[in-house]
């Protein structure tokens, strides 16, 4: 039977923070050995259209990716960029979390993002019960979930979607319905006491996708918790709490929390920041899990820096811009060294014991990456991502990035499982082709060949048309600075 997302599609996108590379990294920092990235066996559950475990299965040709989610057309979109991309390493099933049989499969992985306060406790229920029961001994799952306390003012605005949407059935209606009221809301309230907070939330329903309006906000179910609620439910079923996909200092600046006590920590801090969404990582009760982050585990990892280093000020304070609009200032020495010598060499990676932190010593060496990691001034993986940081003879895109633009998408998911935006035709076209079989006289040749006579150069020309000859030169002299930017932007591969 169709469901509401064989309906309306879902905008789905890839979630990095549910990448497997991502899970291992933070289960090797809290003292397990998960299993090698490279070959592994992940399970999506709610897949959607596979956006979020195709580039995985891209990139990692030795494990195997496994998703399944009751929509019968986002799970024949997931099959199609399989095919097209040639891949061996997928299955993707229509199929109901609550009777899905994988025989004796068992996942080192287990990914569950954007489902588990959407569904029904008894879907809720399963969820938990599947990865106890198919999490191999050393596996990890994730899953995310609304969170108490923010989601109370989020229960407000549902509470007013509901009023105003009551008796309607069409999704279109209903989605209507939900703007106008909402835009209303901002309109009629006014600053005293939790209005302006409130008045925030119903500002965020009107620039989200009506997609996620409609299957977020309008959901029947959009349950949220405490993570002691969270943490409660996975015991139950023979899970526990590792940590939470953005790795965060409590566990680093508290080491002798432990039990209720490291629980109630991290409650504290929901509280302060009125967090409203959690990407909580689970692990078998049995595990040994240490959440003190010993130092010998950071040494062996890779470090990489997207931060971008400012001039330095006359006190020695240096900030580092950090994208989204953050940004870190530190005048430790140490800190700016590390963070400018990585920035240096992004989007490559050093592994953590090359970087020179023996003046710290091995503790406060290890303290200080994890502190900038917490910061997201670094990255830590066990493994760096599948990319090239110098551009070659003849450059190469990912395929997935090709095809993502040659079938008409101006998104594009990148090495580190992020969406990169290409506004501009001239990156499109240029990317399309890097494919590895053009030096880079072939790649102008074949760009002015594209672009010829072609009405969008004749906005990039004050003057009209750009001439052949002219055409020529801006393409010519922007090559080495466009192969740099698509390396800086993730997008080139070996
Ligand atoms: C909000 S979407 C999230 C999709 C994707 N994981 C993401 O984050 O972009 C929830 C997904 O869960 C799937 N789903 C809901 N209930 C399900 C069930 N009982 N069995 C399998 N899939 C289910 C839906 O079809 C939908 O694709």
């Amino acid at each position: 039977m169709p469901t509401s997302y064989d309906q309306i599609a879902y905008p789905c996108s890839p979630q990095a923070q549910t990448h497997p590379g991502l899970l291992a990294t933070l289960a090797t920092l809290h003292g397990l050995t998960p299993t090698p990235i490279d070959r592994c066996q992940v399970l999506e559950i709610g897949c959607n259209d596979g956006s979020n475990l195709i580039p995985m299965a891209a990139d990692e040709p030795g494990s195997h990716f496994t998703g399944i989610d009751l929509a019968q057309t986002a799970i024949a979109t997931a099959q199609d960029w399989s095919r097209r991309l040639g891949l061996q390493n997928t299955t993707f099933t229509q199929a109901d979390i609550l009777d899905w049989n994988p025989g004796d499969l068992r996942f080192d992985y287990i990914l569950v993002h954007g489902v588990y306060s959407w569904v029904p406790p008894h879907v809720r229920e399963a969820i938990l019960k599947l990865c106890r029961n198919r999490l191999t001994p050393n596996g990890v799952a994730y899953i995310s979930y609304n969170a108490l306390p923010g989601c109370y003012f989020r229960s407000y605005v549902w509470d007013v979607l509901r009023l105003k949407t009551k008796g309607l059935i069409d999704p279109l209606e209903k989605i209507a319905a939900a703007r106008e009221i909402a835009a209303k809301m901002c309109d009629w309230m006014g600053n005293e006491y939790l209005q302006p907070a409130i008045r925030k939330e119903f500002e965020l329903l009107n620039k989200v996708h009506e997609s996620v309006l409609l299957h977020d906000d309008l959901s029947e179910c959009h349950t949220p918790f405490y993570l002691s609620d969270f943490v409660e439910a996975a015991q139950i079923h023979g899970l526990q709490y590792l940590c939470d996909a953005h790795f965060s200092r409590d566990s680093v600046h508290n080491p002798d929390l432990a039990g209720e006590e490291w629980l109630t920590a991290r409650l504290y801090s929901d509280f302060v920041s009125v967090r409203k969404f959690r990407s909580s990582i689970l692990c078998h009760a049995e595990a040994a899990v240490d959440h003190t982050i010993q130092s010998g585990r950071v040494w062996g990892l890779s470090v990489s820096s997207p931060a971008e280093p400012q001039p330095e000020q006359d006190d020695g304070t240096q900030t580092f811009k950090l994208g989204d609009e953050k940004s870190l200032s530190t005048n430790h020495p140490v800190a700016k060294r590390i963070i400018s010598e990585l920035s240096g060499i992004w989007p490559g990676s050093r592994k953590a014991s090359d970087l020179p932190l023996e003046s710290l010593g091995p503790d406060d060496g290890a303290a200080l990456l994890l502190r900038l990691y917490e910061a997201r001034a670094i990255e830590l993986r066990v493994q760096p991502p599948r990319l090239v940081s110098t551009v070659s003879e003849r450059p190469v895109a990912s395929l997935l990035a090709r095809l993502q633009l040659a079938s008409g998408q101006l998104a594009v998911t990148n090495q580190r499982h992020l969406i990169v935006m290409l506004t501009d035709e001239l990156s499109r076209q240029f990317l399309q082709l890097l494919d590895g079989s053009r030096d880079r006289a072939a790649v102008l040749r074949d760009l002015i060949a594209h672009f010829e006579g072609k009405a969008p150069l004749a906005a990039w020309h004050d003057n009209g048309p750009a001439s052949p000859l002219e055409l020529a030169l801006m393409l010519d002299q922007g090559m080495d600075g466009n192969l740099a930017q698509m390396a800086r932007l993730c997008l080139l591969v070996a």
